[in-house]
C-alpha cells in the first residue's frame, strides 16, 4: 500500500509498505517526528498523525485506547490516530497522513 507522509517541515514523503504498522514503515524510512517510544504499543502517542479528513474512511476511527491516550495530547483533533495502530493493508492504499507536532 502507498503511504504518504507530510511533515511538519511541510516534506512530502511517499513510502509503500506490504506489512507491520504504518509507525514501523516511518521508524524504518526515519519520518521526521514519528518516533514510536513505546514500540506500538499504543501508550506514547510520539506516533500521532492527522490523517486526510477524506481518508478517514481508509483508517477508521480512533479505538478507545488511542482516544484515551490522544485526549492528553493538546495537539489531537478528530482525524488524529496513532499510527502504529494502523496496520499497512490494501484498505490503506493512498492514504495522506500528516505528521502531528
Ligand atoms: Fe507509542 Fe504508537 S508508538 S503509541
Amino acid at each position: 500500500a502507498k503511504i504518504t507522509f507530510i511533515t511538519s517541515d511541510n516534506e512530502t514523503i511517499e513510502l509503500e509498505g506490504t506489512s507491520g504498522s504504518v509507525m514501523e514503515l516511518a521508524v524504518e524510512h526515519n519520518v521526521k517526528g514519528i518516533d514510536g517510544d513505546c514500540g506500538g504499543v499504543c501508550s506514547c502517542a510520539t506516533c500521532h498523525v492527522h490523517v486526510k479528513p477524506e481518508d478517514m474512511t481508509k483508517t477508521g476511527p480512533a479505538s478507545e485506547t488511542e482516544t484515551d491516550m490522544l485526549e492528553l495530547d493538546d495537539n489531537a483533533d478528530e482525524y488524529s490516530r496513532l499510527c502504529c495502530q494502523l496496520e499497512i493493508g490494501d484498505s490503506l492504499d493512498g492514504v495522506v497522513l500528516k505528521v502531528a507536532k
